[in-house]
């Protein structure tokens, strides 16, 4: 037995699932299939396209090499076995139908956009078992909006699994207790949570769950700051690592999370949610003009830093 309340939980747990379908092959998918798989469930992954899969299956497999190479650094055959093992757990699909009427829990890692998130959502709808715990991984959404429209009876059975980027690295799992989730199935995602080494943590359906609500105004007031002229970007990155211990400042993180993506989401929350008008979320003009400019951050090899040169 455990509890949920009083703090995060690194207790690990059997899983109250056996077969987990997660739709989305991307960054966030592939890492859960990955993690999911590592811990014994039986994965379906799916995509909308082979070359979306051939992408997921090699990104993993990849990723599986780093785990295995650091838990048989003396074996290389113990290593191809742990690969092998974990990736044969995992059955790559483009047939989204016959993965969601075969499931136990079906966690959604498609794009962050709430019209085709729904689609998704009736179409698992129309056929997945009753009993199936259908959750999203949704950033920057309202759990309960992507939900909206599911069949009465299936509305206590959804809810929120909140992974971090790299998934298999990153330990922490929120999992989110939206209006309609019941606490058993509460109790199954935070169990789930447990069984694949997450520390999970609760948290209520608001904008942000807990890090993300935290981190993003935290980051805007930093580009605030360079506005300002108080300080430059790379003083305020220094600042932050060597006074305030933090492992990257945060003009490094939003350019490693992706600009793009900070502005889509502090955009969406200023103009959209529960902290609409909200100074604390509105997006700054250089993170903007930026944006326009075509610089992402790290993947488009500039954003307040330019990665082109050494
Ligand atoms: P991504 O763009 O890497 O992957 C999305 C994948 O979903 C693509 O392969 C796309 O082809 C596929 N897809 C789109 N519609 C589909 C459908 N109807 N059925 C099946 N597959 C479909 O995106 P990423 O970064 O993996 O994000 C996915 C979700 O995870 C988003 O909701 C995002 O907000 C959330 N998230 C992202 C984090 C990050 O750091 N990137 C962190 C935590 C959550």
């Amino acid at each position: 037995a455990y509890s949920s309340e009083g703090g995060a939980e690194k207790k690990r747990v059997q899983s109250p699932f056996e077969k987990v379908t997660i739709f989305g092959s991307g960054l966030m998918g592939s890492g859960i299939a990955q993690v999911s798989a590592t811990y014994n469930h039986s994965v379906k992954l799916v995509d909308l396209n082979e070359t979306a899969l051939e992408k997921s299956q090699k990104y993993i497999m990849s990723s599986l090499k780093r785990v295995a190479k650091k838990k048989f650094p003396e074996s290389t055959s113990d290593q191809v076995k742990f690969c092998e093992g974990v990736i044969s757990k995992i059955q790559f699909t483009t047939k989204a139908e016959e993965a969601a009427s075969d499931a136990d829990l079906v966690l959604e890692a498609i794009v962050e956009n709430v019209e085709i998130k729904r689609k998704l959502v009736a179409t698992v709808d129309a056929v997945a078992p009753n009993s199936v715990v259908f959750a999203t991984n949704t950033s920057s959404l309202k759990v309960g909006d992507i939900f909206a429209n599911i069949s009465e009876a299936r509305r206590p059975n959804v809810g929120g699994l909140h992974f971090f980027n790299p998934v298999p690295q990153m330990k922490l799992l929120e999992v989110v207790k939206a209006d309609t989730t019941s606490q058993e199935t509460f109790d199954k995602m935070f169990n789930y949570g447990l069984s694949i080494g997450k520390v999970c943590v609760s948290c209520k359906d608001t904008p942000g769950f807990i890090v993300n609500r935290l981190l993003v105004p935290y980051m805007l007031e930093a580009m605030r700051m360079v506005e300002r002229g108080d300080a430059t970007a790379k003083d305020i990155d220094s600042s932050m690592k060597y006074g305030a211990g933090y492992p990257m400042g945060p003009f490094e993180l939003a350019d490693y999370v992706g600009l793009d993506t900070s502005y889509f989401i502090s955009n969406g929350w200023y103009t959209n949610s529960e902290l609409k008008g909200n100074d604390l979320v509105k997006p700054p003009k250089n993170l903007k003009d930026l944006v326009d400019a075509g610089r992402f951050g790290t993947k488009s090899g500039a954003g307040f830093y330019d990665y082109t040169k050494k």
